[in-house]
C-alpha cells in the first residue's frame, strides 16, 4: 500500500469554499482581475455572464486545474473549509479529490463498464475502499446521480453505450465516488436535451443539501432554477474578467444593485 492510500471517509462533509483576489493569467494576458466570491457550504452558488469573461478559468482555479495550462498563472488564495488549497502542504490530488469537477461535454471511459466508471476515481485518487464496500458505494452513488433506476440491470454495459444525459449523470456519480466536499460544474447541460436537462436539475437540487456545487451556466432560466446565490462575471473592452456583482439568486434577478447585472440577467446583451 502506498503511503497516499487514504480510506474512504463514511460521509460527505461539504465545506464553504472562499476566493479571495484571484486573479489569473495565460501567459503576459490577464483574463481575471481580482476576484473574490464566497461559495457558502451545501449550496448551489451559479457563474454567469458572457463568453470569454473567464467563468471556466475560475472554476479551473477552483480544483487547481488551471495550473495543468503550461502558460498559466494566478494570485491570490482559494480556500476549503479555511485552507489554502494552493498551500504548499497540499498534494494537488488531495485538493481535487475533495473538489470535485463535471464538464460541459460528457466523459465518462466509453469502454469501461459503467460499474467501473463510477469506481475510476478511486484508483486515480489513491482511495481505499473494501471490496465489499464497493458494491454499496456503486449503487449510492448511481441513485445520487438520479441513474440508479436507469442502469442497475446493466451494470457492465459499457459506459460509452448510455445516451448523452446519462453519460452526464454518470460522470456526476463518478465525481461523488471519492467523496468530495465540493462539486464544480462547468456547463453541465449544454450538450443536453431539455428533458435530461431537467432530470441533472433535479439531481443538482438533491446533491446540494450535502455538497458545495458551484455551476456555470448561460441558460438564465437555469441558474434562476437551480440557485442560491449567484455571481455575475463580466469582461469589458479588453479588459480581464471580473465580477460586477454577486449574491442571493433572488436579488440578482429581480433587483441587481448594477444596472449592466439587470441588462444580462434579462437577456439585452451577451
Ligand atoms: N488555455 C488557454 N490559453 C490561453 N488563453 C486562454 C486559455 N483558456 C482560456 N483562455 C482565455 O481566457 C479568457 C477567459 O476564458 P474562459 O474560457 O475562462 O471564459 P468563459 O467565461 O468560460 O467563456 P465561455 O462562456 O465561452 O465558456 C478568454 O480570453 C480566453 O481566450
Ligand atoms: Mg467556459
Amino acid at each position: 500500500m502506498s503511503e497516499t492510500t487514504a480510506i474512504l471517509p463514511a460521509v460527505t462533509d461539504a465545506m464553504a469554499l472562499e476566493a479571495e483576489s484571484v486573479s489569473a493569467w495565460f501567459g503576459d494576458h490577464k483574463v481575471l482581475d481580482r476576484v473574490s466570491l464566497a461559495m457558502p457550504a451545501r449550496m448551489v452558488t451559479a457563474l454567469i455572464g458572457p463568453s470569454g469573461c473567464g467563468k471556466s478559468t475560475f472554476l479551473r482555479i477552483l480544483n487547481r486545474m488551471h495550473e495543468l495550462v503550461p502558460s498559466a498563472s494566478l494570485a491570490g488564495e482559494v480556500r476549503l473549509g479555511g485552507d489554502d488549497i494552493y498551500d504548499t502542504g497540499v498534494k494537488v490530488v488531495d485538493a481535487r479529490k475533495k473538489i470535485g469537477m463535471v464538464f460541459q461535454k460528457p466523459n465518462p471511459f466509453p469502454a469501461m463498464s459503467i460499474y467501473d466508471n463510477v469506481v475510476a476515481g478511486l484508483k486515480l485518487t489513491g482511495t481505499r475502499v473494501p471490496r465489499t464496500g464497493k458494491d454499496d458505494l456503486v449503487e449510492e452513488c448511481l441513485t445520487k446521480a438520479g441513474l440508479w433506476l436507469e442502469v442497475h440491470d446493466r451494470l457492465r454495459r459499457p459506459g460509452g453505450a448510455l445516451s448523452g444525459g446519462q453519460q452526464q449523470r454518470l460522470c456526476i456519480a463518478r465525481s461523488l465516488a471519492v467523496r468530495p466536499q465540493v462539486l464544480l460544474m462547468d456547463e453541465p447541460c449544454s450538450a443536453l436535451d431539455p428533458t435530461s436537462t431537467r432530470r441533472i436539475e433535479e439531481t443538482i437540487h438533491e446533491l446540494a443539501g450535502e455538497v458545495t456545487i458551484v455551476i456555470v451556466t448561460h441558460n438564465m432560466q437555469q441558474a434562476a432554477r437551480v440557485s442560491q446565490q449567484c455571481a455575475f462575471f463580466l469582461a469589458e473592452q479588453g479588459q480581464p474578467g471580473h465580477i460586477v456583482e454577486s449574491g442571493p439568486t433572488d436579488r440578482m434577478f429581480g433587483a441587481p444593485d448594477d444596472p449592466r447585472t439587470a441588462d444580462y440577467v434579462n437577456g439585452r446583451f451577451g
